[in-house]
């Protein structure tokens, strides 16, 4: 199992009422397994995916990640964790804009420690996997030189670079066109076949989330099986 979540229950204040959004929901997924996850807005997708990475604590119920009780974590210890197990995409790419593609992808190695030698392998994997996303021609250009899919495409080499065992994908093809979101979640299987990573893809359309191994829905504060629309 790489990460479970166990009867989690989680709500935000709302004035002086708590609005409950997850309720004894569970949750696991296998090491090198694509799930997506759908459900209709405000169901509670990115809550459940900020759990899975440690952006996020529950009131009440266990997350279990890479073999780490995230509840057990120390602050530092959660920092690591979010720059070393997991990798995050968001619907937009958050890329630095006067940084360089490449620059880019490094962008979450520079706060750790590392040798010259470590430095030269982050940059070497890079390349490789700005190559897997199809953008070797694109190393020295600016974001803004991006069409939005290759954008998305440099914000998941970004994600892979400390080779995480799951990365979550919020909506990530959510500001593309059918065309390039069609190719996204082809390029995130592909990815998965490769790198072996572990994926859970929030997404709205159904014909992207067939493209995962499973398909769960949101419903009733809990994660079901889908009914497949
Ligand atoms: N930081 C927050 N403070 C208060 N309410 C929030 C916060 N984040 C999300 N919510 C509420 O929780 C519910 C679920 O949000 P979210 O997980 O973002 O849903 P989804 O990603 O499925 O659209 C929504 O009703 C949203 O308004
Ligand atoms: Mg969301």
């Amino acid at each position: 199992m790489l990460a479970e979540l166990r009867n989690v229950t989680k709500s935000y204040a709302n004035g002086d009422t708590s609005v409950p959004v997850l309720e004894g929901c569970d949750f696991s997924i296998e090491a090198g397994e694509t799930v997506a996850i759908v459900g209709p807005s405000g169901s509670g997708k990115s809550t459940l995916l900020n759990l899975l990475g440690a952006l996020d604590k529950p009131e009440s119920g266990e997350v279990i990640v890479a073999g780490k009780n995230l509840a057990s974590l120390t602050a530092e210890q959660l920092a690591e964790f979010r720059n070393t197990e997991v990798g995050f995409i968001f619907q937009l790419h958050h890329l630095l804009p006067h940084c360089s593609v490449l620059e880019n992808v490094l962008v979450p190695t520079l706060a750790r420690k590392a040798s010259k030698a470590e430095r030269t392998a982050f940059r070497e994997r890079a390349v490789k996997l700005l190559e897997a996303v199809g953008l070797s021609h694109r190393l020295d250009h600016r974001p803004g030189q991006l069409s939005g899919g290759e954008r998305q495409r440099a914000a998941i080499a970004r994600a892979l670079i400390a080779s995480p065992k799951l990365l979550l994908a919020d909506e990530p093809t959510g500001a593309l066109d059918v065309e390039n979101a069609a190719r996204l979640a082809e390029l995130l299987a592909e990815i998965n076949r490769v790198e072996n990573v572990a994926i859970v893809m929030v997404t709205h359309a159904p014909e992207l989330a067939r493209k995962m191994g499973r398909v769960l829905e949101l419903r009733g504060k809990k994660l079901v099986e889908s009914t497949g629309r």
